[in-house]
């Protein structure tokens, strides 16, 4: 399994293949994959009932025909909902996963990078631990956030866990922030408007994978391969599949 160092950067379709799918269902991952990602990027939410959903919001308004916050409703409840018809009908009926699934759909020497937007909890941290021991993930999956703070309770907790800084601001102060976190940080996946080839070569040289978010224009994925960017996530993986097969 790579997920990441190599010459040409890992593809990573962003809430799997957002720019041709409903965002975060599994057909959207299916999707990704037949574009020629190598890796997926989704968003994850705690329900009342502690199962981890994969959302990208904290309410369902957005992206299901219902309404209300993720953590005040159950599981069963959330898969009741259609997470795809908001986005074109013939996606009617894709559900809202929960990360079980997606663990279960996607085979394991795939890389996942699992961001966390709801906050830390014991019991998040238990179910999360749970899924990675059962589907053999602790090694294909990357789990990072925006909440630092988040990273670390999950970092003194499971050692082993690869932790991806998320951030929107300076690239080197980050860089250095990583190594000063006593996080045992994996990756930086920085806002991608913040990375200059310097910067990349300065994290990769400190060990770090550099997965810049959410590249989807031409000239920016150009420019993110030439700094030599470990991986990149964006909406449009066959996009990116192209420009790296040089087509
Ligand atoms: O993980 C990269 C990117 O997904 C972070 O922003 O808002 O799309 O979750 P957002
Ligand atoms: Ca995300």
């Amino acid at each position: 399994m790579t997920i990441g160092s190599k010459h040409q950067p890992l593809i990573i379709g962003h809430r799997g293949a957002k720019g041709s799918a409903p965002e975060n269902t599994l057909a959207a991952f299916a999707l990704a994959f037949e574009q020629g990602a190598e890796a997926i990027e989704l968003d994850v939410q705690e329900s009342a009932d502690g199962e981890l959903i994969v959302c990208h919001d904290a309410t369902v308004d957005r992206t299901t025909n219902g309404k209300g916050r993720i953590a005040e409703l159950t599981v069963a409840e959330l898969q009741k909902l259609d997470a795809g018809g908001w986005y074109h009908e013939r996606f009617a009926g894709e559900k809202l996963p929960t990360l079980a699934e997606v663990f279960e759909l996607v085979p394991v020497e795939y890389m996942i990078n699992v961001e966390i937007k709801c906050p830390f909890s014991e019991r998040l941290f238990v179910r999360l631990k749970e899924l990675l021991e059962q589907y053999d993930r602790l090694q294909s999956v990357v789990v990072s956030s925006f909440n630092h703070k988040l990273l670390q309770e999950l970092k003194q907790r499971l050692p082993e866990l690869k932790a991806g800084l998320l951030y929107e601001a300076n690239f080197t102060q980050h860089r250095k922030m990583a190594e000063g976190s006593g996080i045992g940080v994996f990756s930086l996946h920085p806002q991608f408007r913040l990375i200059g080839a310097e910067d990349v070569k300065d994290a990769l040289a400190h060990g770090l994978q550099v997965y810049p978010y959410t590249i989807n224009e031409l000239t920016d994925l150009q420019r993110a391969v030439e700094a030599g960017v470990s991986g990149i996530i964006t909406d449009y993986p066959d996009r990116l599949k192209r420009l790296l097969a040089g087509e």
